[in-house]
């Protein structure tokens, strides 16, 4: 029986693309944001939303780090521009599912890079007045910012290199892949 070969995209092996953060560093300083979280809301609940689809991996690990009662909520931007580099514009394709009003909402991220995500989404929120907003991201690259914004609870600052895995994605590759791992430059990594 013929065989129909679909073509197979061009992606290197993970295995190939040096450690920058192995899961075992990423699990211990998941668990001490949780635990800081933890003590921060003592006796509270929070509302954890989560930014699609690069934050689904670090909200999934954060909010098992962390011992006050909380809810998940999620939402989705497009940054207008595939690939490595957003045109600067942000748009809202999935919408939170419950009102924010009067609740401690702790936004989390993968990567807070240029700032333009983040900054859209916090106004969004604010309109929406909740009792407070605070931001979580697992990777921060301040160099990069274009917006001031900063982040109140920071797994890893790093410089200005293009990573995956950790629900970090190249062309929507990778997130499943459990070290943060440095793209290799020739491969479309900066
Ligand atoms: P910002 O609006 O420039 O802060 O963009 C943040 C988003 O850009 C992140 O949520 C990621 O989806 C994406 N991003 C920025 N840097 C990287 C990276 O090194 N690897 C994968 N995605 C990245």
């Amino acid at each position: 029986m013929a065989t129909t070969l679909t073509p197979v995209a061009q992606f290197i092996p993970s295995s190939q693309m040096e450690v920058l953060y192995s899961k075992e560093e990423i699990a211990g300083r998941v668990r001490e944001i949780g635990a800081e979280i933890t003590r921060d809301y003592a006796g509270q609940s929070i509302v954890l939303i989560g930014v699609l689809k690069g934050a689904a991996i670090f909200l999934s690990d954060l909010a098992r780090a962390i011992q006050v009662d909380s809810t998940f909520d999620f939402v989705a931007v497009t940054s207008y521009g595939k690939g490595k580099v957003s045109s600067g514009a942000v748009k809202l394709i999935k919408d939170l599912d419950a009102s924010i009003e009067g609740k401690h909402v702790i936004l989390v991220e993968d990567i807070l890079d240029t700032g333009l995500t983040l900054s859209y989404l916090r106004k969004m929120m604010m309109a929406h007045k909740p009792a407070s907003l605070k931001i979580a991201t697992c990777l921060d690259k301040p160099e990069r910012r274009k917006i001031a914004i900063e982040a109140d609870y920071i797994c890893f600052k790093i410089p200005n290199h293009f990573v995956i895995g950790y629900g970090m994605d190249y062309s929507e590759h990778y997130r499943n892949v459990e070290d943060i791992r440095l793209m290799p430059p020739e491969q479309g990594g900066h």
